[in-house]
């Protein structure tokens, strides 16, 4: 909470800690209503800075006492203010002792040390770790820690730390204490302190040099049912990341903790992992596929962070994407090989095409690497962890499989133990390469989304066709000029019966045997590509697998995008045509609305879809989602302005006659696939596939509101035995506003909740799906909501299942044009200013996009955004967000 304005931080300023902590000794003494927090920190001069001052950072603590090398200190000897703690005229080595109290039940922010239920938790990262003691809190500062707990035995039977247990017992009035080190060497991000009342279950792991590795789950006692999936994915993880990068787990044990409370995911602590409940907790009565998908992919992530992250850190916080970029790209590769990568790669291209683009054309569009922020915890970003993974796996398309595993072996022996740049793993990927990286930086660089508009030309004399290329850049903040990015574009030529054979001056296909595709490296604002022999007018496959981050522009025909689905090997180019074909479609029907006309559905459409469901031998999934129009996020981010109430109408309309034209056929491959319902459940990729494709049919069926559809919804409500098929039913029952359905409704939304009232997670659904009905009403509802015995509204779960869902993904209602939803939102921030910083941040997302809007819009969103701005005690997080949308042009 700041009286001056928040300053920016920047990268150009970086310089070196003037001392190192060597050893960090802490000892935690956990009473009732506060934790008395002893620290003793080794210090040792770096040399290499020429100040005999140190200044450690700390939040808002009580200073209890300070002592140097066993003298204590009075208050003249240091200084001490709300940003932190400063010493002066120090030797080359001393021993600092600080003993500070804080209230871990009163810290709603999530940040530090904080309660959540029956236990006491921590969250570090970034810059959390300063609000438990005063602290150098940066990632380039890596110490060997050890941790004393003492509490009370009965309320804290558990108690951990980082590292190996090295001593426990009894002490006095019924309390306790277990100690812990880490022979790692680690930043104060990754420290980790769990207290509380938990049981565990343990699974093994041996390493592929032999070693067994204790694999703990914490958790509360009623969800001791719900661990096994999250510990046989973590083994998967383990296993994988043997295989493809060589990397063994590197302590004795290795422990997760699942918390309630958390502001994301989940967190990569040494040796101890801290879980929101929501991705590690799972069992198939009570999470969907969607979910099981998500705790695989997060016990993955935070388990490869052990190497791109806990072993090899970041200098500093411009480098984030260093471990976040790195890591999801390894779990995308992991869940790709788990289960169906082209599904994968769909699912995380919808992702970056309707949200990182969307972040990349607002205010808050930053580089990969970013030149400056105010707040660190607004830069976990879309933009830092999906887009850093695009860069990453465009090196690794670049390099090639075998090279860029070169690449990551040096890197990890080269800069083990060590905090480093985005700068340095580019190094290691040119030096194993022999390839020239300085035009690629620009991808880390420069910010916003490229735009690719391409045009073709044949000529039928010489035999030859032509691609032109123009690459372009929106201006944001960091740089005014754009210079070209190196583009790889994986390209195939289709002729009318299959793949030709590419020609190319100068190229020649290296990685493959295969002479019909070619990764092009589109270097400069315009070239144009010239591919011989080529005896028909073809049609270009362009950005296969989707080998490049940008907007791709190509005026293709119905026919061209016919010949993709019929011709294209690549399932994701196969995804995007179709997706293609719905984009002109619904622009064709907003079009004809717009000149008062009805209009009427493309026959074309229909016979693909047809043929599509005719088709029994294709990825399933991949088909559920070739048959899931782009949501109105996505065309809204098409939008030059965009217009809610065309999109909502164009895109509903269409859909409903979808489901009208093909009631058959979705009633058929229904109907076929339900017939596997009674199989034993499975959460592999067939079980998946049919279970999203049968409720893809299911959606269509009811979508209608006839009697058919609703009551086959209402038959698989009742007879599910998983949570994927109950929750689409419901969805669909929950969804239909008809009036005659109204009883259903009402019937299946209390039966839904009496059912689940106990289990947190499903009542989170219970949540989302109301506040996803596209209906004047729900604003009410949501509010209404609010009151309902189940919410919490300072658990960030919560928030998002019925404030996040409402304002993202029910576009349509939190646009209403008398601004009430914006009003709702912009009191949810205020009042969140204070409580989480993060999750008000957060939450402010749909209103940085304000000036996309109509005239009307904007200045109802302006209204609420000034609003926010004139409050008093912003959080640095608001004061970020709120003040840079405003500067918006
Ligand atoms: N490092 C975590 C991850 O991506 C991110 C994270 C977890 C985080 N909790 C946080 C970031 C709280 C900021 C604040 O795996
Ligand atoms: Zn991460």
């Amino acid at each position: 909470m700041q009286n001056s304005e928040p300053q920016k931080i920047y990268l150009k300023d970086y310089c070196q800690p003037s001392y190192w902590i060597v050893k960090t000794d802490l000892n935690f003494d956990i009473q009732d209503t506060y934790v008395d927090v002893s620290s003793k920190l080794q210090l040792r001069k770096n040399h290499t800075v020429n100040n005999d001052r140190l200044f450690l950072h700390g939040g808002e603590l009580e200073l209890l006492g300070v002592a140097l090398d066993g003298q204590h200190l009075d208050e003249t000897a240091y200084h001490c203010d709300k940003e932190g703690l400063t010493l002066s005229g120090l030797a080359n080595e001393h021993l600092l002792e600080i003993t500070t109290r804080i209230y871990p039940a009163k810290n709603t922010s999530l940040e530090g040390l904080y309660q959540s239920r029956l236990m006491l938790c921590t969250q570090c990262e970034a810059e959390g770790f300063r609000n438990i003691t005063y602290y150098l809190d940066r990632p380039d500062v890596m110490s060997e820690f050890s941790v004393r707990i003492e509490a009370d035995k009965q309320t804290c039977p558990v108690l951990l730390s980082n590292g190996n247990e090295l001593e426990r017992g009894e002490l006095e009035a019924g309390r306790h204490f277990v100690s812990w080190h880490d022979p790692h060497l680690k930043p104060c991000y990754l420290f980790a302190l769990v207290a509380g009342r938990l049981s565990y279950v343990d699974d093994l792991f041996t390493t592929n040099s032999g070693r067994d590795v204790l694999l703990r789950l914490f958790v509360e006692d009623k969800d001791l049912d719900k661990c096994q999936y999250a510990l046989d994915s973590l083994k998967n993880a383990m296993a994988w990341d043997e295989r493809v990068y060589g990397r063994e787990y590197d302590l004795d044990i290795y422990m997760i903790v699942a918390v309630d409370d958390f502001n994301m995911g989940a967190m990569e602590n040494k040796g101890l992992n801290i879980f929101n409940t929501s991705c590690v907790l799972a069992k198939k009565e009570t999470t969907t596929d969607a979910e099981f998908q998500r705790v695989e992919a997060v016990v993955a992530h935070e388990y490869f962070h052990n190497w791109s992250g806990n072993r090899v850190t970041c200098r500093d916080w411009f480098q984030l994407s260093l471990k976040e970029g790195f890591t999801v790209f390894r779990d995308a590769e992991f869940s790709a090989d788990m289960g169906s990568r082209t599904v994968k790669r769909v699912e995380d291209v919808s992702l970056l095409r309707s949200l990182q683009f969307a972040e990349d054309g607002g205010p808050m569009a930053h580089a990969v690497q970013p030149d400056s922020f105010i707040e660190i915890s607004n830069f976990y970003t879309l933009t830092i962890y999906e887009k850093g993974a695009e860069i990453v796996r465009m090196i690794y398309n670049l390099l090639g499989a075998e090279k860029f595993r070169l690449g990551s072996d040096l890197y990890f022996s080269r800069h083990d133990g060590q905090a480093v740049t985005i700068e340095d793993f580019v190094a290691v990927m040119s030096e194993v390469s022999g390839r020239d990286f300085t035009q690629f930086m620009r991808w880390y660089k420069q910010a916003a989304t490229p735009e690719l508009s391409v045009s073709a030309s044949y000529d039928e004399q010489q035999r030859t066709y032509s691609l032109n290329f123009k690459q372009s850049c929106r201006v944001t903040a960091e740089c005014e000029y754009k210079k070209p990015f190196l583009i790889p574009v994986d390209i195939s030529l289709l002729g009318e019966a299959g793949k030709l054979a590419l020609n190319v001056d100068g190229l020649t296909n290296t990685e493959s045997e295969d002479n019909t595709k070619l990764m092009l490296e589109i270097d400069q604002a315009e070239q144009t590509i010239v591919f011989n022999d080529v005896c028909e007018q073809p049609v270009p496959s362009l950005l296969r697998g989707f080998s490049a981050p940008v907007k791709l522009s190509f005026a293709y025909s119905e026919d061209d995008l016919l010949r993709i689905m019929a011709h294209e090997d690549d399932g994701f180019c196969r995804w995007d045509a179709t997706q293609q074909f719905l984009l002109q479609e619904i622009n064709a029907i907003r079009a004809t609305f717009k000149a008062g006309n009805k209009p009427s559905l493309n026959p074309r459409l229909l016979e693909l879809y047809t043929s599509l469901l005719a088709d029994q031998d294709q990825d399933l999934s991949l088909l559920a989602l070739m048959l899931t129009l782009p949501n109105e996020k996505y065309l809204a981010e098409l939008d030059t302005q965009v217009d809610v109430d065309a999109i909502h109408q164009a895109r509903s309309w269409l859909e409903l006659e979808l489901a009208k034209a093909l009631q058959p056929e979705f009633l058929a491959c229904y109907q076929r696939l339900n017939e596997l319902a009674h199989e034993p459940y499975s959460a592999d990729a067939q079980g998946v596939a049919n279970r999203s494709l049968k409720n893809k049919a299911l959606h269509y069926l009811a979508l209608d509101g006839s009697t058919l559809g609703l009551s086959l919804a209402e038959e698989q409500f009742h007879a599910a035995s998983n949570m994927t098929d109950e929750l689409a039913a419901f969805r669909a029952i929950v969804h239909c506003m008809e009036v005659d359905n109204t009883t259903r409704r009402e019937r299946a939304l209390v039966s839904f909740y009496e059912k689940w009232k106990d289990e947190a997670l499903v009542v989170n659904h219970w949540f989302s799906v109301q506040a996803s009905v596209a209906a004047a009403s729900t604003l009410d509802d949501v509010k209404a909501l609010f009151k309902h015995e189940a919410f919490d509204s300072l658990n960030p779960n919560k928030l998002r299942s019925l404030v996040g869902v409402f304002c993202n993904a029910n576009t349509w209602c939190f646009h209403a044009k008398n601004g009430e939803a914006y009003r709702f939102l912009a009191d949810e921030i205020l009042r969140l200013n204070k409580a989480n910083p993060q999750i008000a941040s957060r939450l402010l997302t749909p209103l940085t996009q304000w000036r996309r809007y109509d005239g009307v819009r904007q200045a109802l969103m302006k209204e609420q955004l000034e609003r926010i701005q004139a409050e008093p005690s912003l959080s640095k997080d608001v004061f970020e967000v709120v003040s840079k949308t405003l500067a918006d042009k």
